[in-house]
């Protein structure tokens, strides 16, 4: 249990790579970004990906960096692009690995606060209305993950994590 690999998902804006960091911190283990590694191994970034091989040509390169991440036994803590576990085969691939998934489950008004105000660009949230359906239809999808911890403004990455360590301690000690 103590090594076991978490897996953080959400929608765009949910704050996965910062509360990732502060997780990082607070366990004293490594993190790493699957946007970064596609980006990495294909030598474009995210957005020039989308741009030049459609979202199509994006996700397979974000399933193979996937299986690259999740096939070395390190770091502990992969945090995911906000479409990778909505696809069936990433969420299979992840489990099959033994990782913990956590959902940061922010309100569809904070993600897009931080979409517009966030200098990345972000080219599958590029109007409100869609962004919004994409929220939606998505949801269902991060509800599978094994924890969700409710994320708000008010809450610091520091204090996310500290939650998720407190939910990943209530997991592997059940009550009696
Ligand atoms: C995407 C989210 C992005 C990035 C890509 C596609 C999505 O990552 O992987 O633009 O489909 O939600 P973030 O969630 O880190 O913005």
């Amino acid at each position: 249990m103590k090594d076991q690999r978490i897996v953080i998902v959400g929608f765009m804006g949910c704050g996965k790579t910062t509360v990732a960091k502060a997780l990082a911190a607070l366990l004293g283990c490594g993190l790493v970004d699957l946007d970064a590694i596609v980006s990495a191994q294909q030598n474009l970034s995210v957005p020039e990906l989308i741009k030049e091989r459609g979202e199509s040509g994006f996700r397979d390169a974000e399933t193979a960096a996937l299986q690259v991440v999740l096939d070395r036994q390190t770091p502990r803590i992969i945090a995911l692009g906000g479409g990778a576990w909505t696809i069936e085969r990433n969420r299979d691939l992840i489990n099959q690995h033994g990782c913990l998934s956590v959902f940061l489950d922010a309100p569809y008004d904070l993600c897009w606060q931080r979409i517009t105000t966030h200098p990345a660009p972000r080219p599958l949230a590029l109007d409100e209305a869609s962004a919004q359906e994409l929220y939606r239809e998505r949801h269902r999808f991060y509800a599978l993950a094994n924890i969700r911890v409710g994320v708000t403004d008010q809450l610091s990455a520091d204090n996310l994590a500290a939650r998720i360590a407190e939910a990943i301690a209530r997991r592997a000690t059940p009550p009696h």
